[in-house]
């Protein structure tokens, strides 16, 4: 790198000029043309895609290492591997940082650290979200000792502005170590197919030390992290893709959690009443469906944004509007395992709820849920633990929260799912709502077993059982006695229903006790 200083015929301006000039380019061109032909695009790249036009301002453009060792004396690049700063996405401002693969893998340094730091503690003095676009082989290896600080700088600084701003990570290509944990502290992770990676060690430590030959994208690639790990919440095929859904997502969010969510334009034009909702419920009690018809006969037209999509699919989390307002939707899925909750659902759910919560929007949750996913594998890795997170984070939500009971709601898993009995504010049930302890076959079984043994005909005995067990608890109306249900809907009116009901709470206040935090089951 030359230093334009040493150039005595430069105007102070053209030395600028230059500098200017050498920090767009990063390492070189010759690695621009590297990373894209990858498939990847550049630092600065991503950033032009990702901001309103002309709105990003850079901070920290000529900061340089401070290194010596292992030739780092002789490598200099304006920025040092990450391009940092503020601007707008669709008017809102954002703080931003896009790791420079050409400037040593991206690896993290002391200063590159140090300029991530200094956007986080901006965005959380002045309340806006911060946007990390990651890139990076990890901590600088040259430097030791001072990356690692660097890192646990950044992993500081992520927990404390944990709840106080939106935290988005997109994962555009290798993360290796230290890489990673920023990015898992944070709200969401976006992960583009093919192209990146994300792993505490790579394929060859694996190899060394547990033996196992593994690919990079098997071992930590977006299909494993979005289906088997649940690390990411979303993927896409590209970067384009991948910096849209990111635009998509911020949509959904306030600033900060002093905010609420920005209210999109809506005027009802007659669209509240949906007809077909009235039959999506199965007269076989046993007969799946899908539980996205029931989100999209409820909410504005096209604005669900899933969250999770192939983890853990006995359960439906994600953002969507209703009446223009964001709310977040937590909905059991009877299309798979018949909606049952286990370890992923229930930790899938739990962490959009504490997301949800922290950041002001309301909750809406459809239940259909047979009970908690019984079997040694669930009880030896901790359903009890697990399914507590879920229970604890609905208890502890202060938003305005909502559920309505399209069709079972048994045992514990009633009590989980938002019941009035955690706080719900308004629990709703559909006519064909089945509100009990267990299932009719299994609770006739274990009620009237010494009656079934001795009756002439067991079998007919048992089926007497099961009708009078169902006609008497399978109903939303023994709650609705209580008032645990509020009202039983006709469903087709539902989305009406939930628009005036959210409307009515908007001005909730709620508050925990106070303490210094509570101690989640994690
Ligand atoms: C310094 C690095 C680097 C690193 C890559 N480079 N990683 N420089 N420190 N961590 C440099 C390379 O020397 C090379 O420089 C350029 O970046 C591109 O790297 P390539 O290997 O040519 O690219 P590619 O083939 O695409 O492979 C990318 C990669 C690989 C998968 C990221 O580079 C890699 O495995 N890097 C090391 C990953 C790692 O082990 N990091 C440390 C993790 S430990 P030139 O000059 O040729 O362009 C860690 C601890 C923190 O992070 C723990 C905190 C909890």
């Amino acid at each position: 790198m030359s230093d334009p200083h040493d150039d005595p015929t430069l105007s102070k301006l053209e030395i600028l000029e230059q500098k200017n000039a050498e920090a767009l380019l990063g390492g070189g061109v010759a690695r621009i043309e590297a990373q894209h032909k990858k498939g990847k695009l550049t630092a600065r790249e991503r950033l032009d895609l990702l901001m309103d036009p002309g709105s990003f301002e850079e901070i920290g453009k000529f900061v340089m290492h401070r290194s010596k060792d292992f030739g780092l004396d002789k490598e200099y690049y304006l920025g040092d591997g990450v391009v940092t700063g503020y601007g707008t996405i669709n008017g809102r401002l954002v703080y931003v940082f896009s790791q420079d693969f050409t400037v040593l893998g991206g690896s993290l340094s002391e200063t590159h650290a140090e300029k991530i730091v200094k956007i986080m503690d901006l965005a959380m003095k002045n309340g806006a979200p911060v946007i990390g676009l990651n890139d990076s082989g990890g901590a600088r290896i040259q430097e030791g000792v001072v990356s690692l600080g660097g890192y646990a700088d950044i992993f500081y600084k992520n927990t404390l502005a944990s709840g106080v701003v939106p935290q988005l990570s997109a994962i555009m290509g290798p993360c290796a170590g230290g890489a990673v944990y920023s990015p898992a502290i944070t709200d969401f992770i976006l992960m583009v197919e093919d192209t990146s990676y994300m792993f505490v060690t790579g394929p060859n430590v694996v190899k060394t030390v547990t033996h196992e030959t593994v690919t990079s994208e098997e071992l930590g690639g977006a299909s494993t992290h979005s289906t088997k790990s649940g690390v990411t919440h979303f993927t896409a095929p590209n970067e384009v893709a991948i910096i849209q859904q990111l635009k998509q997502l911020l949509s959904y969010m306030p600033q900060n959690c002093e905010d609420t969510a920005p209210v999109y334009p809506y005027d009802a034009q007659g669209d509240e009443l949906r007809p077909e909702l009235d039959s999506i419920i199965p007269d076989n009690p046993n007969q799946p469906y899908d539980i996205r018809e029931v989100i999209h006969g409820i909410i504005d037209q096209d604005s669900f944004m899933e969250v999770h999509q192939n983890f853990a699919e006995n359960i439906v989390v994600g953002f969507a509007r209703l009446g223009g307002r964001s709310i977040g939707i937590v909905g059991n899925q009877p299309a798979v395992l018949a909606g049952v909750l286990d370890i992923n659902a229930s930790t899938k759910a739990a962490r959009f709820v504490r997301f949800c919560d922290s950041f002001n929007i309301p909750l809406l949750v459809l239940e259909d849920v047979p009970g908690f996913l019984p079997g040694t594998d669930q009880e030896w890795r901790g359903i009890i633990t697990n399914g507590a997170k879920l229970l604890y984070a609905f208890c502890e939500a202060t938003v305005p929260r909502i559920t309505v009971i399209t069709r079972k709601a048994y045992g514990g898993a009633y009590d989980v799912m938002n019941s009035k009995h955690i706080g719900a504010d308004m629990n709703y049930a559909w006519p064909t709502a089945e509100i009990a302890v267990m299932g009719a076959k299994g609770a006739a079984e274990i009620i009237f077993k010494r009656e079934i043994a001795e009756a002439a005909d067991p079998e007919a005995k048992l089926q007497e059982k099961v009708d009078d067990y169902q006609r008497k608890f399978a109903t939303p109306y023994r709650a609705a006695h209580r008032g645990f249900v509020d009202e039983v809907i006709v469903p087709s009116q539902t989305r009406q229903k939930l628009i005036r009901a959210f409307k009515m709470l908007e001005n909730k206040v709620d508050q925990l006790p106070r303490k210094k935090h509570g101690n989640i089951p994690l």
